[in-house]
């Protein structure tokens, strides 16, 4: 489908406006569905822990963490912040990630990336014991998943999954097209929309004749990066559009093309010199059946389930222990 004049509908066709797939109400059902779990599990003496290891001082990196703390203390897990120098070593953070991995309170790691250029990010991860993994970045979460088997789940690719199924998105059998094969979002994203029987195809910087393979989709996850990459005349009138993208944009003359048809939002960028956008156009909008809102679409469900993972972990590492046989109802494999 052409795309002239800011429409992406063919004459005389009426404007589809899609749904919008609000992250922060779907966050909500989610804490609801904790909040009973964790009441169930302080019965039984445990409070769910999670340490946020933060190095250096980005000022993202930061607020993420923050962000995360804050979602434990509102849902009354414990937490803590860890912040060593920017300087730490490898193996100084080995020694650190080895001493969470002894503490019975702490049942949720979690190492905030990118890490500095000195440290060996791989190590780093790979020393977080499995059971504590609640990023799901081990590679012993990542075969688990690959293989089908329960586990801890990487958080954004989870949540894109509660926001699909929460919605009532048919999956299964459906055409999806990833874009992004990253080993946080892309890879896993794939892997748990092939256990929910979709046919799936992985696109990435090498794909060939990509606006062709996006328009076949029944659902597209756009997780590559690229402030705005994914144009509305890409997508199939009616598809689901799940925008993973979080990139700060400050080009102005993109900004004008990505809010041509929105001067409010087009004058605030103005005033701030900068904004958060996804993947996808914004006028996606006018094509797709759903779509999630950048800000406010993926992102707070990669915090929900973060807490999920945590909770999980709590209650996983405690099953085979005799003291903790009687598990809670809520609980979910
Ligand atoms: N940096 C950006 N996203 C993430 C995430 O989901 N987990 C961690 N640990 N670091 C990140």
């Amino acid at each position: 489908m052409a795309c002239r004049s800011n429409t992406y509908h063919r004459a005389g066709e009426q404007a589809l406006t899609a749904r919008i797939l609000n992250g922060n109400e779907i966050r909500e059902l989610i804490y609801a569905d904790l909040r009973k779990e964790i009441a169930e599990l302080r019965a039984l003496g445990i409070q769910p822990g999670l340490a946020a290891v933060l190095v250096g001082n980005s000022p993202a990196s930061e607020m993420y963490v923050s962000s995360k703390v804050a979602a434990c203390a509102e849902l009354g897990l414990y937490s803590e912040k860890i912040a060593p120098p920017e300087t730490i070593t490898t193996d100084e953070l080995l020694t650190l990630v080895e001493r969470l991995n002894r503490r019975d309170e702490i049942d949720g790691i979690l190492v905030q990336l990118p890490l500095p250029k000195q440290v060996n990010s791989k190590r780093i991860l790979e020393a977080v014991d499995p059971a504590k993994d609640v990023d799901g970045f081990h590679p012993v979460s990542v075969g688990r998943l690959v293989a089908g088997q329960p586990g801890l789940v990487a958080c954004t690719p989870a949540g894109v999954m509660e926001i699909l199924r929460r919605s009532g998105i048919p999956i299964e059998g459906a055409n999806v097209v990833v874009m992004g094969r990253s080993d946080i979002v892309g890879k896993p994203m794939a892997l748990l929309l092939m256990h929910a029987h979709a046919t799936v195809t992985i696109c990435h910087s090498k794909t060939r004749d990509l606006p062709d393979v996006v328009r076949r989709a029944d659902i597209v996850v756009a997780a590559m990066g690229k402030a705005g990459m994914v144009q509305p005349d890409w997508i199939k009138p009616g598809a689901t559009v799940i925008d993973v993208g979080t990139n700060k944009l400050t080009d102005a003359g993109l900004a004008a093309t990505l809010f041509a048809n929105n001067p409010k939002r087009l004058e605030k960028f103005r005033e701030k010199g900068w904004t958060t956008v996804g993947d996808v156009h914004p006028d996606a909008t006018q094509v797709a059946g759903a779509m999630t809102p950048v800000p406010g679409g993926v992102g707070p469900l990669t915090i929900a389930m973060l807490m999920s993972n945590t909770v999980k972990a709590a209650r996983l590492r405690r099953a085979s222990r005799p003291e903790f046989s009687g598990q809670p109802s809520a609980a979910k494999g």
